[in-house]
This record gives C-alpha cells, sequence and structure tokens, in this order.
C-alpha cells in the first residue's frame, strides 16, 4: 500500500535541565510507517505500522515524555556506546597499560557506562531524498570519558526507506581504543508492549551462541546451537524456548546471549527474524556486524510507565543488538573491537518490517 509522500517532521521534545532543547524527529513512508527519533541518545523513540487488518500500532517500547527518557534504567531504544554490554570488572589492557572503566553495573561496566551515549545530546542533522528521509546524529566523545583512551567522533545515521529502517554507523579516533556500538531498541510487534512477547517466532541465522558466566558476561567458550534451547535456526516460539530447564535460560532469566553470525561480513547479511501471528507483522534484521545480542527483556519489571501510562512487564519487549561480541577487550578468542588511527569504523544495521500483506 501506497499512501502519500515521504516526510520529515521536527518538533521540540523536551528541555533538559541545563536548558538545552532536545528534538523529536517524525519520518514518514509512504508505505505506511512512521518512525520516530530523538537527539537524547540518539534515540528510536516509536516505530509505528500497520498490523493485517491495516490497524497502526505500536512496534517498540518507548515513553511518552523526554522525561521518561531522563530516568530510564532500561536504555529503550537508544544508541549504545562506546562498548555495548559488560566489560567484566570495569577494566582491559591494551599494550601493557591497564584501563579502569567507570562500574555502573555492580563490578562492572554496561554499555558504555554512567556517561554511555544514550545518555547525552548528540548533534542532529535531518535530510530527505526523494525515497528516504532520516538523520544523521553526531557527537564527539572526548579522551578519557569514562576512562576510554582517545576523542572518537561517531555519527549514526536513520534512513527510513519504503519499509526498512537504516541505521548506519561510522567512527574515527585519535587513539587506539574499544568500539562495539549499537541500538537498543525492544521491539514488541504485537502491541508494542502491553503484553509480552510470548507469542513472537524468532529465528536467528546462528550455529553458536556465547553462554554466560555468573558475570553476565561470555565465558569464553563457544557452543553449538544444536540439540539446545538456543536453537532458532528454524523459527521457534519463544514461549516455548525462554523458561526451559537450561542452566544458561536460568541463569540469565530468559535470553540474554551473544549469538554468533559469522566473520564480519562486509555487505549486510540476514542475522534474524522476528514474526507474530496475531497482528501478522515480522521484523527481518540484516547487518553487517558478526553477531546479535538476543535479550528478552528479562530485567523489565513493570516499575517504568511507558507509552499511555502502560507499565513494561519483565518480557515486554525483546532487543536484538547487531554488534560485535560482549567483553571482547578481555576476551583473545574473540574478534577484536580496538579502532586504530586512521580506519573508519562502519557498520551497519537493517531492520525490514512487514505486515502480511
Ligand atoms: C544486556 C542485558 C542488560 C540490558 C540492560 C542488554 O543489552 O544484554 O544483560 O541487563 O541490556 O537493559
Amino acid at each position: 500500500m501506497m499512501d502519500g509522500q515521504q516526510r520529515l517532521t521536527t518538533s521540540v521534545f523536551g528541555t533538559l535541565p541545563d536548558g538545552k532543547e532536545v528534538h523529536r524527529f517524525v519520518l514518514t513512508s509512504p508505505y505506511g510507517i512512521e518512525v520516530s527519533l530523538c537527539n537524547w541518545g540518539a534515540t528510536v523513540l516509536q516505530i509505528q505500522m500497520p498490523d493485517c487488518n491495516q490497524e497502526m500500532g505500536d512496534v517498540v517500547l518507548g515513553y511518552d515524555s523526554l522525561e521518561g527518557y531522563l530516568h530510564d534504567p532500561f536504555y529503550l531504544g537508544a544508541t549504545i556506546g562506546r562498548v555495548a554490554g559488560r566489560i567484566k570488572e570495569a577494566r582491559f589492557w591494551k599494550s601493557g597499560k591497564r584501563y579502569q572503566l567507570g562500574r555502573n553495573a555492580g563490578l562492572h561496566h554496561l554499555h558504555g557506562g554512567e556517561k554511555g551515549w544514550s545518555r547525552i545530546l548528540w548533534d542532529a542533522y535531518p535530510f530527505e531524498t526523494n525515497h528516504s528521509s532520516g538523520v544523521v546524529f553526531r557527537y564527539i566523545c572526548k579522551d578519557g570519558t569514562e576512562g576510554y583512551p582517545g576523542n572518537v567522533t561517531t555519527s549514526v545515521r536513520y534512513t527510513l526507506c519504503g519499509k526498512t529502517l537504516q541505521i548506519h554507523y561510522e567512527a574515527t579516533t585519535d587513539q587506539e581504543t574499544p568500539l562495539n556500538l549499537t541500538n537498543h531498541t525492544y521491539f514488541n510487534l504485537k502491541d508494542g508492549g502491553k503484553t509480552g512477547i510470548e507469542s513472537h517466532k524468532l529465528f536467528i541465522r546462528a550455529s553458536h551462541y556465547l553462554p554466560m558466566s555468573e558475570a553476565y558476561v561470555p565465558d569464553g567458550s563457544f557452543l553449538p546451537v544444536y540439540n539446545t534451547p538456543f536453537d532458532f535456526m528454524k523459527p521457534r516460539k519463544l514461549a516455548k524456548k525462554m523458561d526451559l530447564p537450561d542452566p544458561q535460560l536460568q541463569r540469565a532469566g530468559g535470553l540474554d546471549h551473544c549469538f554468533i553470525l559469522e566473520e564480519e561480513p562486509y555487505v549486510p547479511c540476514m542475522a534474524a527474524t522476528l514474526r507474530e501471528k496475531t497482528s501478522g507483522r515480522s521484523l527481518d534484521v540484516f547487518t553487517t556486524y558478526p553477531a546479535v545480542q538476543c535479550y528478552s527483556g528479562n530485567f523489565l519489571d513493570g516499575s517504568q510507565k511507558g507509552r499511555g501510562g502502560t507499565p513494561y512487564i519483565r518480557r515486554a519487549g525483546i532487543c536484538l543488538e547487531t554488534q560485535y561480541f560482549p567483553d571482547s577487550p578481555n576476551q583473545p578468542l574473540f574478534p577484536s573491537i580496538f579502532l586504530l588511527p586512521g580506519v573508519v569504523y562502519q557498520h551497519q544495521t537493517f531492520w525490514r518490517f512487514s505486515w502480511g500483506e
């Protein structure tokens, strides 16, 4: 269904305690998808699309106002940097030097720390072409922030074209530094998070996953998914998987594991598909990253009132975080995430939506 024009509108979303304005950008595709973004955390605020009865509805979790995002402990829709996931004991060594990072998850460093990129105001540059609209978010992270070396210049470009939202990450540095960027959107294709994700079917194109230790970081081994609850090589209903009596699922309280796609591909490859039968909606994820961290929202606890006052209960949404492997700086067998001066970090992830027309 094509209806109307590709559009982009900009408005004030709220004001930060220091008086700076935060903007909301709404991208509308002629195919009926509407994506809202904001420059606090370079965040995906909202995605609305039709269902199989052509009823528009939310498919991601979010808050109604900036206030919700300022106090959000769950990283709803946010860009995560410098390093996604946990860094064990908040430290790593590079070239004989020890780097101590901020601890914001017990003894560990999570999602870039307190001053992570989900909690800063980015510069924003909206754009339109004949067939697409989008926003480029830019940020320069200073040497020493959260204990990381180097000034890092980053851009995250979102482009809505047809039924696909592209996220393009680019970064450079002036000192060698670890970098692993992702987006932390929680999907719920059924009702945007009013109920849980149990009715969704998930496919992940991964023959191996990384089991986690008690510290919630990979224990360094690679396990085949075959004959385990982690086998999503065929679409599987989440309700049937998340509470199976498997020690890894029980440790995480559900899925919170890194699935290995393949050695960093140079063209975007199919990573995962999420489908929901009653709404007829589905999401295909393509990426140039070598892994997807699949997190079934196990820590959501109803404490945060989301859109329209909905309390986001445990497993109200699922994150499919395309990225490198967590805790890579401390894991010699994992692909390196160190970015060197003179090299451009570039990755792309595509979310292609459909609704069973
Ligand atoms: C991680 C979880 C973490 C959550 C925080 C996810 O990306 O995998 O372990 O608790 O983010 O919202």
